[in-house]
């Protein structure tokens, strides 16, 4: 069967890559896809964005695609899947309606809260002088969310009243985020350690897959501001089974059960962006409709599943749990981005040294473009470099070995990626 998988980042590069080692798998396309998505064997890349709907349907059509799997939440929440599933296609992600989890942070708070699913205190609002006099009666820091997608910048955490006051002035007024910041959640701020929590769920059945966490922010020590994702490593190493039970139990479960109570029964993958408090209660920060990007990366190097036959299996309502396996060893990647993200980006420089990366790492791309025989940067985050290794501390060393061997002067990456694992593992052996 042939694959079609929308996006052209980081996540969309795993994807193909890993829907191309699919025995049942003959082409896999990629739209609009990057360098990384072109160079793979079994690969093409389509010229469509994943905002045209009707194209990428007519394109699955016309060339009897088998299963299309949407990488970014835009399109999901647009209505994708709706679209493929009236002509009789097939595409895994959900439906507009379940994507709202992620599309309106109110819905999912409200859903939070009609499922009893742990999150923190929060009110949502309309008009910016209710918004400033809520803020009167809280404690600082604060969460200050636009209601709508704001691609991944949506989210203040102040630290002061003025400071939150100005964010909702700018989404309310100002007309930041456009239509997406003119509803605002406010919520309390909750302290811990963040982990990431995906499943794959066919409306009925959650499956999880391998727990990773992510470094949001740009600059070494978790400082500097916030981006996409500047590296992520799989497993969590904070998830031990009674962090994985009580996630299943308190928060994944009762979401599958009440999309499905609710009309909206939820087929894709969901994510639970999640605080873990120290006494190791998990409380979810955000629901995405979609994978992670970058923890999409290292934990498709641990599959060792087939991906598009589970994708299809869950779009069939019958996910088996056997379907899933995973490499023991860990997994860390390493985000390479163009100098200035994420305020600003530079495009068009050479990228060179792809060539020397070889073992257990491979290099997917994110912000990239051929001409002719050269890789050139196109902004945003670029590359995510990423190793498997017998230890955290292997796999990181690879990383950044391979890093390392990649040569482009526009480019900038963390230092420190997967450093709580790598404290863990150190305390682990030396107790041993
Ligand atoms: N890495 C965070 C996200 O994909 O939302």
């Amino acid at each position: 069967m042939d694959v079609l998988i929308i996006g052209g980042g980081g996540r969309e590069h795993a994807l193909a890559w890993k829907s191309a080692q699919s025995p049942e798998v003959g082409k896999v396309y990629v739209a609009p896809g990057n360098a990384g998505t072109a160079l793979e064997d079994r690969v093409k890349n389509v010229p469509l964005a994943p905002s045209d709907t009707e194209g990428l349907v007519e394109f699955a059509r016309t060339r009897a695609v088998a299963l299309t799997i949407v990488g970014p939440e835009a399109p999901l929440v647009a209505g994708i899947t709706d679209a493929f599933e009236k002509v009789g296609l097939r595409c895994f992600g959900p439906s507009a309606q379940a994507a709202m989890l992620e599309g309106s942070k109110n819905f999912s708070k409200a859903f939070m809260r009609r499922h009893g699913i742990p999150t923190a205190d929060y009110e949502s609002f309309t008009e910016l002088d209710a918004a400033l006099d809520y803020l009167e009666t809280r404690n600082f820091p604060i969460v200050v969310k636009a209601d709508g997608l704001a691609a991944g910048k949506g989210v203040t955490v102040a630290r002061t009243r003025a400071e939150a006051a100005g964010a909702l002035t700018g989404m309310m007024s100002g007309g930041k985020f456009g239509a997406a910041g003119q509803r605002v959640v406010i919520e309390d701020f909750i302290d811990g350690e963040e982990t990431s929590f995906i499943v794959i769920s066919d409306g009925e059945r959650a499956i999880p897959l391998a727990s990773s966490q992510d470094h949001k922010a740009r600059d070494d020590g978790d400082a500097g501001p916030n981006t996409g994702g500047m590296g992520a490593y799989s497993p969590s190493s904070i998830m031990d089974d009674t962090l994985h039970d009580r996630i299943m139990r308190r928060v994944i479960e009762p979401a599958i059960a009440g999309m499905r109570e609710e009309g909206a029964p939820y087929r894709g993958f969901l994510y639970a962006g999640l605080m873990v408090d120290a006494d190791g209660n998990p409380e979810v920060l955000e629901f995405n409709c979609r994978l992670g990007d970058p923890e999409t990366q290292p934990i498709l190097m641990r599959l060792k599943g087939d991906l598009p036959a589970m994708c299809d299996m869950a779009l069939s309502q019958r996910l088996r749990t056997d379907a899933v396996s995973w490499d023991p060893r860990p997994a860390v990647g390493v985000v390479m981005a163009s100098s200035g993200y994420p305020e600003g980006t530079t495009r068009d420089r050479a990228i060179n040294g792809l060539e020397r990366v070889d073992g257990t790492v491979k290099v997917f791309h994110a912000g990239t473009r051929q001409e002719g025989d050269e890789v050139l940067t196109n902004g945003g985050r670029v590359l995510c470099v990423t190793a498997l290794g017998d230890s955290v501390t292997r796999a990181r060393d690879e990383a950044y070995r391979a890093v390392a061997a990649v040569d482009c002067d526009a480019l900038f990456y963390r230092t420190d990626i997967a450093y709580r694992a790598l404290a863990r593992e150190a305390t682990a052996v030396a107790g041993q």
